[in-house]
């Protein structure tokens, strides 16, 4: 009997040591669950980002307010229920204090509702629709949002000649987005959108597009599609010849998309886009930003969503630093609303009303420099909100 209670002393004491020193332990590691698509059709997608995210740890150290952070990347392949998956499973068995990544937008919506329910910040480095953030109070974007994006092309076209407009976008919410932001600014300026064409997100074939487009002679055609599919756009859009036709194509930086942009061909010298980004903006902070990049990644070239990595990184290692490293999750978010800094992209800051990305947008035209294809930019549009 009396041993007996010896050893249940001792059992309970043990255990509370244990849990002791590995409640010790899990304070001084902050693990940081990224959740992007490195296979499949969205894989730049995640290559960028997870090459932004190591650069900017590479660069900052990999202690925070006495916290080492620890970074953990998982593979959704761009399948959404693999996101909600993998989200509930490095917030449950890996007890990471932030989320991150998120390819495309119904991968980040699938996450929203496990960020919400373990109280855990998840940081958009990638999708685009301006509803995403709403969608939970533990959400923040450092990537960008198309309307975002997208109205200062529509406010270009109507100042430079361009009358009537088609537009073409993926058939799913940045596209929507795109297409609609693009519309109401454009008409709001005088122009006309003689019709919005819709192609498939997944396995597109554009031709049939592309043709109906041409046959209605607008002076321009807007074009949206996610990262990765800008170059099989772009060659079905030469094939077509709308360009020889005397219509304009004109797009969001999605599709001149930098990470395929130097493959696309000497075709696209001219083209005019608009976006938060390009490897060719002029700062000190993007040139050491790419030079630095393309020594650590073999020479690929960075894109709009490596920023949306490293930037994302940022946030994070702010938020922590003005938490002291509190670990708590309400607490980190309210840590990011209104921080604000000098990205690679110019200067950007997180909107304490919406936790969306305020930043630049610049209108740029495909150029050759020094041999290779670049969106040059010409004309920057201060301190856009992301959504309202
Ligand atoms: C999105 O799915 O929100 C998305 C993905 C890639 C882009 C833009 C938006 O380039």
């Amino acid at each position: 009997m009396f041993r007996r209670q010896i050893l249940k002393s001792i059992g309970v004491a043990g255990l509370a040591l244990a849990t002791g020193v590995s409640a010790a332990c899990a304070q001084e590691v902050v693990k940081v669950g990224l959740i992007l698509p490195m296979t499949g059709p969205s894989a730049s997608t995640g290559r960028q980002i997870e090459a932004g995210a190591r650069l900017w740890m590479a660069q900052n150290g990999s202690t925070v307010a006495g916290k080492k952070i620890e970074l953990i990347i998982k593979d959704d392949t761009g399948a959404a229920d693999q996101s909600k998956r993998l989200a509930t499973e490095l917030v449950v068995n890996d007890k990471v204090a932030f989320l991150g990544g998120f390819g495309l937008t119904p991968l980040a919506l699938s996450v929203g509702p496990v960020a919400t329910q373990a109280k855990v910040p998840a940081v958009i480095m990638a999708a685009g629709t301006s509803t995403i953030v709403a969608s939970s109070p533990y959400f923040v974007r450092t990537s960008f949002t198309l309307p975002q994006n997208t109205a200062p092309m529509a406010q270009w076209s109507a100042a430079n000649g361009i009358k009537t407009v088609v537009t073409l976008v993926s058939d799913y919410g940045p596209g929507l987005d795109s297409e609609k932001a693009f519309k109401a600014e454009f008409e709001a300026k005088g122009g006309k959108v003689l019709e919005s064409l819709r192609a498939p997100l997944m396995n597109p074939e554009f031709a049939a597009f592309l043709q109906k487009a041409k046959d209605l002679k607008p002076d321009a055609l807007f074009l949206f599609v996610p990262s990765g599919q800008g170059a099989s756009l772009m060659k079905q859009v030469g094939e077509r010849e709308l360009a020889k036709s005397g219509i304009k194509i004109i797009g969001t930086g999605d599709v001149t998309d930098d990470d395929q942009l130097n493959g696309m061909g000497d075709a696209l010298i001219g083209m005019i886009t608009s976006h938060n980004y390009s490897a060719a903006h002029d700062s000190p902070e993007n040139k050491a930003y790419v030079a630095a990049f393309l020594k650590a990644n073999n020479n690929m070239r960075p894109n709009f969503m490596s920023v949306g990595g490293f930037d994302g990184m940022a946030a994070i290692y702010k938020a922590l630093e003005k938490t002291k490293g509190d670990t708590d999750g309400t607490k980190l978010v309210e840590a990011m609303k209104g921080l604000a800094w000098v990205s690679p992209r110019g200067p950007m800051s997180i909107d304490p009303a919406t936790r969306d990305v305020t930043q630049n947008v610049y209108v740029r035209e495909v150029k050759k420099v020094d041999g290779q294809l670049y969106n040059v930019e010409f004309a920057t549009i201060a301190n856009v909100k992301g959504s309202n």
